[in-house]
């Protein structure tokens, strides 16, 4: 399938679920207000990459938190493809030392905006083609 629907309603503050779309998993997260605040507060000079890496932005936007997450009025929302940029491995949630992800794979940290803070990994978790259909109900692809 070239797009998927995906039922987030289920999805309180601090809940996440992965989705599957075209073989790969997609993580989405509806994220509490610390996660976003912490996110907020870290300067552009300190990200390894600085880019948004956002399929809905034009390529050059920077990795500030609004344009990594579902946008200014939903920005608690992140949906990123759940593959490590050093080498593919499924990263854990929740996990790391800036309590976004990491991947065990070789030691990449990603903040709450699912940027690469640490490790070999050279890009932020990549944000794939979605918008929200409804208030619950995000379309990827
Ligand atoms: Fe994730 Fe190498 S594949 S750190």
């Amino acid at each position: 399938l070239a797009s998927i629907e995906v039922d987030v309603s289920s999805l309180q503050p601090g809940m996440s679920l992965t989705a599957k779309w075209r073989g790969k998993p997609v993580f989405i997260r509806n994220r509490t207000d610390k996660e976003v605040e912490e996110a907020k507060a870290v300067a552009l000079a300190d990200l390894k990459d600085p880019v948004a890496r956002n399929a809905n932005l034009p390529a050059d936007a920077q990795a500030t938190d609004v344009d990594r997450s579902a946008g200014k009025d939903k920005e608690n929302w992140i949906v990123m493809i759940g593959s490590c940029t050093h080498l593919g491995c499924v990263p854990l949630g929740q996990a790391g030392d800036f309590g976004g992800w990491f991947c065990p794979c070789h030691g990449s940290h990603y903040d709450t905006a699912g940027r690469v803070r640490k490790g070999p990994a050279p890009m932020n978790l990549a944000v794939p083609t979605f918008a929200f259909t409804s208030d619950t109900v995000i379309k990827i692809g």
